[in-house]
């Protein structure tokens, strides 16, 4: 359906902030029209999953209002699985989601709407009980079951492997209905976007963009660009008023009075300077030290369980991690790749061994690694070494743009992204003699995948990493490669 002129979902002057010292939305105003499919762009803990929550009303803002057509049905394919939701059974999950219509018969669209995900998931299972990737399809046909008037999925694509992608890109392209997609995933995203909205997290401000997201990407530059040359126009005229201000104050009393004016004015000017998007900024390069006196063989694999048409099987392998040796662990989806290096790190694993007095940097997919009641700041400073000073801590953590207040917030409220950067500023802390990591990009704003690419490239003990995200991969150095 093509786009209409009726309006569907209004923010007008909208604030919001789940702590007043850190503002989310600052008089936030865009609209949304009917059957127009939008993305949300940001930067990790911008706000933009908490946009979501305050279209279906699991927010309020503090300010003014959000108004979304009346009589519509709106349905959110979450990031991450709720708390609430995780002992939930498959079946009880849909009904949740889909409510109670008695016409309907659960079970058979249940089986519809996964297929359309591609995933086969026993009634009765537990949702907690699912992979990460699995989980992240559950989501997804969560929201899809409901065949809402207005859809909202939050990183869909995060877990998706290429076929999966291309699914949904086939759905939503069909899809009739109004659709916002939060995602990072630049060519999924070209597919089917009409317009952008670009929460920037600095201004707390909401941009409105037409086009695809490669025209909004070029449209962003073009208005940096400009954005900067007004500045360093605005900045040697303020300066000139100022130089100009001085000399009449201290030469010529009886001029004060202009000399102020000059100066209000050139207070004036540089006040009308842009805020630089310091938004778009990557975090800063930084190095995973090594952990000391190790050396030898750090891991030995012999065997391992794999998962075969739901059958556990053992299967014979031959690997030994050395210095400087990073490998690729692949194989589809559900094969158990994660359950593999968990048991890895917690040493449940008979046929692998890892050498004593190696310490593991372990990055899981879903964090629950780390104490989500436990602070940032709590978290890092337990990684840490003792002789590590507050300044240094402090300035590490800021590379990976964790300021001030993120350091002082739970774990738990953080955005998915954010904890992704506290994941990797610990290892940073951890000096680790194994990396063991897990779909390290998932939530990750792709501006700082780079980044994360080439401090791994360059680590030089031991590393075992699995990724769906080929472009990623290829900017690491991998030296072996085992498929399940
Ligand atoms: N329940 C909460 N209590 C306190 N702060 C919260 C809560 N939920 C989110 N926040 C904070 O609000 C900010 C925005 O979070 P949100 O999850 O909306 O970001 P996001 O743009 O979706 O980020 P990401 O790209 O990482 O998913 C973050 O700084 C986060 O720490
Ligand atoms: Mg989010």
């Amino acid at each position: 359906m093509a786009t209409s002129a009726e309006t569907v979902i209004s923010f007008k002057s909208v604030d919001f902030y789940y702590d007043l010292k850190r503002p989310i939305l600052d008089e936030v105003d865009f609209n949304v029209r009917k059957g127009s499919k939008i993305t949300i762009m940001g930067q990790n803990g911008a706000g933009k999953s908490t946009i979501f929550k305050l279209i279906n009303g699991a927010l309020q803002p503090n300010l003014w209002s959000v108004n979304v057509s009346q009589k519509l049905t709106i349905a959110t394919g979450y990031q991450v699985v709720l708390p609430e939701d995780k002992e939930l059974s498959v079946k009880d999950f849909f009904q949740k989601y889909h409510g109670g219509d008695e016409k309907f018969n659960l079970e058979r669209e249940i089986t519809n709407i996964l297929r359309v995900v591609n995933l086969k998931a026993p009634l009765n299972k537990q949702i907690q009980a699912f992979s990460g990737w699995q989980q992240a399809r559950l989501l997804l046909a969560a929201a899809l079951i409901q065949n809402p008037d207005i859809l909202l999925l939050d990183e869909p694509t995060n877990n998706l492997d290429s076929e999966g992608i291309y699914h949904l890109t086939e759905f939503l392209k069909s899809y009739s209905n109004t659709v916002l997609v939060i995602s990072h995933d630049a060519d999924f995203l070209n597919s089917f976007t009409d317009g952008v909205l670009y929460l920037d997290r600095y201004t707390q401000k909401v941009e409105q963009f037409v086009g695809n997201y490669h025209d909004v990407v070029e449209q962003v530059k073009r208005k940096i660009e400009k954005d900067n040359m007004a500045n360093a126009r605005l900045k040697k005229e303020a300066q000139a008023k100022k130089d100009q201000a001085n000399v009449f104050a201290h030469k010529w009393w009886k001029l004060r009075a202009v000399a102020k004016k000059m100066k209000e004015a050139a207070a004036e000017m540089e006040d009308e300077m842009v805020d630089n998007r310091r938004e778009d900024k990557p975090i800063k390069d930084f190095k995973i030290p090594l952990q000391e006196g190790i050396g030898g063989v750090l891991l030995e694999v012999h065997s391992v369980h794999i998962i075969k048409d739901d059958e556990v099987t053992v299967k014979p392998v031959e690997v030994q991690l050395r210095k400087d040796d990073h490998l690729q662990l692949a194989g589809p989806n559900g094969i158990g790749k994660s359950t593999l290096l968990e048991k890895i790190v917690n040493g449940d694993e008979e046929g692998c061994k890892v050498a004593e007095w190696v310490k593991i940097g372990y990055y899981r997919q879903d964090f629950s690694n780390l104490d989500f009641w436990q602070t940032v700041y709590d978290c890092l400073r337990q990684a840490a070494s003792e002789d590590m000073t507050e300044q240094q801590l402090r300035s590490t953590a800021a590379g990976f743009q964790i300021t001030g207040d993120i350091m002082k917030a739970k774990i738990g409220t953080l955005s998915e992204g954010q904890k992704g950067l506290v994941a990797f500023c610990r290892l940073v802390f951890l000096r680790p003699g194994i990396l063991i990591l897990d779909e390290p990009t998932n939530h990750i704003n792709f501006r700082h995948i780079p980044v994360i690419a080439s401090a791994l490239d360059a680590f030089e003990w031991g590393m075992i990493l699995v990724s769906h995200v080929d472009e990623f991969v290829w900017q690491i150095r991998m030296d072996q490669y085992l498929d399940l």
